[in-house]
């Protein structure tokens, strides 16, 4: 693969050096691109020597008459490491003032980004909101190790070891493409289940999982839907959304999503009952006491299991479970019961998972159990995507 490295003005953009060299180890060509104030830090002849002379810093004077393009037209993925919070800005919002962002606008490649900068630059909201949008789009931000800064202060913002970085990326490339061309049908979210006018029965699911899954199946090439109650949290902007409220609403959506996909990853906390009727108006105080001190409830169809019980040969269904004891044997029951293919468990005995950033999470399947530990959520749904990529190809 020929791989393009961005460096930008940090201290850290020594380390770039050894990201460079990461790459040729595993075989790959390598060229540089940097900004003007990286070179404050480290010289162009030294990339010019690491690369044999494939590295440049700037739109104009190059023997090539529009670099930006030829750059981003040659480069099967673009990583800058270090990315500064200013670089990471300007990518946010498409400003192409130099060599190096108006290459960035022009790949049609992946694009890794791996931010160094102090923590405070880092935590900034501004800076995270900017990191945000980025992964909206698609750009795999790597996340900065946290340590004795190079300005003293303690904390994320440390650019990762170059193998760190290195591997990451060639893990995310080769990984590419192992649900491309497939369509993936993800729930997610909580449901909403009116009582009147004004009030409602819900649950604190936060949609962190859902868009966490959505984000590493789109990732892998899939096409992804994604069937979600409300929620704070963005999907990822190359994902089509289908936003509802009710568990009904959520079931036909689901229903007509996984008509023509390939797979369903149930991750929404579906609101288990819902009051029985609905009044279109505000039950009041004094005039509807007795309305309001009894709500009779009904049962919510059971979307993973209508997928379930309905799919064709060839289609893969995944749910979650949240257990407390008998973690395996439960999602082993839910499994059978529902006709999943695969559960993920999440052992919540240690307290509540809704709205955490990790899991203690096992794959179950009908052949037994994986216990997966704690992780981050990020990281459950990209070994979920992978095993997910698995089955497809086994049920191929
Ligand atoms: N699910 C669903 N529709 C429902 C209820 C649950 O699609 N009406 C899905 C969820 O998206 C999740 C799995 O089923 O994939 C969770 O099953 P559930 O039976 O609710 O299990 P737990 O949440 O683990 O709770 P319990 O053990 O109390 O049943």
């Amino acid at each position: 693969m020929h791989i393009l490295v961005g460096v930008t003005g940090c201290i850290a953009a020594y380390k770039a050096c050894e990201v460079v060299r990461e790459f040729q180890r595993a075989g790959h060509e390598v060229s540089v691109v940097m900004t003007a104030a990286a070179q404050q830090f480290v010289g162009l002849a030294t990339f010019q020597a690491l690369t044999q002379g494939c590295a440049k810093t700037s739109l104009f004077g190059d023997a090539e008459p529009i670099p930006h393009i030829a750059l981003a037209e040659e480069a099967d993925a673009f990583v800058i490491a270090p990315a500064t919070a200013n670089v990471c800005a300007k990518l946010a919002h498409g400003i192409a003032d130099d060599l190096l962002t108006s290459t960035a606008l022009a790949c049609t490649c992946p694009v890794f980004v791996a931010p160094a900068m102090n923590v405070h630059m880092y935590e900034n909201a501004a800076t995270q909101a900017n990191l945000d949008a980025l992964r909206s789009r698609g750009v795999r931000v790597i996340t900065p190790d946290a340590g004795y800064l190079a300005c003293g202060d303690v904390g994320p913002g440390k650019l990762p070891e170059p193998s760190v970085i290195a591997r990451t990326v060639l893990d995310a490339l080769l990984s590419a493409g192992a649900l491309a061309g497939k369509r993936v049908l993800v729930t997610s979210g909580p449901t909403v289940e009116p009582i009147d006018a004004v009030r409602f029965i819900s649950n604190r699911s936060s949609g962190k999982m859902g868009a966490a899954i959505v984000r590493a199946a789109l990732d892998a090439g899939a096409h992804v839907t994604v069937v979600s109650g409300p929620v704070s949290v963005a999907y990822d902007a190359r994902a089509e959304v289908v936003w509802v409220e009710t568990a009904a609403e959520m079931l036909s959506a689901a229903e007509d999503a996984f008509a023509d996909a390939d797979a369903a990853i149930c991750a929404a906390a579906v609101a288990d009952m819902r009051p029985e009727r609905a009044e279109a108006r505000k039950l009041k105080k004094g005039r509807d006491d007795a309305a309001l001190a009894s709500i009779p409830l009904v049962e919510n169809p059971d979307i993973l299991s209508a997928l379930g019980h309905g799919k064709r040969v060839g289609q893969v269904v995944v749910g979650f479970a949240a257990e407390t004891e008998d973690v395996l044997s439960n999602a082993q029951e839910k499994l059978i019961r529902k006709q999943a293919d695969l559960i993920v468990a999440n052992d919540v005995s240690e307290g509540a998972v809704f709205g955490a950033d990790a899991d203690e999470a096992s794959f179950v399947t009908p052949s037994g159990g994986e216990r997966l530990g704690l992780l981050p959520k990020t990281e459950v749904a990209a070994r979920l995507v992978e095993r997910l990529a698995e089955m497809m190809h086994l049920s191929a």
